[in-house]
């Protein structure tokens, strides 16, 4: 197995406050919320940085968890670790490529795997939407306490929610002050057609100093990253 090195990203204390907060309310979902997608409706919200540094939280409470970079069109991932030796992704993987042990590497970081999303593919959507793809989810639920799963936005390709029916539940990012309420609301439309439960929301990009979260109440101390929403199942 290719052991990578992931490069933590400096939170302060709210922000690791509000990571803890985001962890503890996923493990009060349900031991069945192990599969995870987290989604957004438009790019750049923070679904891949959301991910990583739940994936981190999680490993650090001693999980064990697979990050899956199911973002098959623009990966982000890859870029933010140092990798020694050749790294096999999920298209390898899925285009049977490689086997799904050779697409999973370790991390310098206990307990936290990732499987990166490997080279664009012509057919992003065919590839999740296959067998594959199911049956490295149903193996990975056997061997980790989470899987995560990165996704590209739900309003720009079909992807999002495609790996989201192979989920157990999913996770909205919504950046705070620049999503309209309708798009948030196209997002859930189109999840709720799905197998998954949508476990909540996180409002991510808070700017503290004019926000509400910042001025008053106790959600103050979560900081920029803001606070994770109500539990709202679709089953
Ligand atoms: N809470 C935050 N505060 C400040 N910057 C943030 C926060 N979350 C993410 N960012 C920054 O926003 C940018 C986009 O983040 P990220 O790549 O995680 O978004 P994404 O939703 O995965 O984007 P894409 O749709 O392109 O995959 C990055 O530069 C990231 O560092
Ligand atoms: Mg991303």
């Amino acid at each position: 197995m290719v052991n990578v090195e992931i490069k933590k990203t400096n939170l302060d204390y709210s922000g690791r406050e509000a990571y803890k907060a985001l962890r503890t309310n996923l493990q009060f979902c349900g031991e069945d919320k192990k599969v995870i997608a987290v989604t957004s409706s438009t790019p750049n919200e923070g679904k891949s940085s959301v991910t990583l540094n739940l994936a981190i939280s999680l490993a650090e409470a001693g999980k064990k968890v697979l990050l899956i970079d199911a973002d098959l069109r623009k990966s982000v991932l890859v870029g933010r670790v140092r990798t020694d030796g050749e790294v096999k992704g999920m298209t390898h993987y899925l285009s049977k490529q490689c086997e799904l042990v050779d697409a999973i590497c370790a991390t310098n970081i206990k307990r936290l795997y990732v499987a990166f999303a490997g080279p664009t593919p012509p057919n992003p959507a065919e590839l999740l939407g296959g067998k594959r793809f199911q049956e490295m989810l149903d193996t990975a639920r056997k061997v980790y306490d989470y899987v995560l799963v990165d996704t590209p936005p739900v309003g720009r390709v079909v992807d999002g929610v495609i790996v989201a029916d192979h989920c157990d539940g999913c996770i909205v990012v919504v950046e705070s002050g620049v999503i309209s309420h309708r798009y948030v609301q196209d997002v859930i439309d189109q999840l709720k057609k799905t197998n998954c439960s949508i476990l909540g929301v996180v409002l991510n990009k808070v700017d503290m100093e004019k926000s509400y979260y910042g001025k008053y109440g106790k959600y103050g101390k979560y900081g920029k990253y803001g606070s994770y929403g109500e539990v709202e199942s679709n089953k």
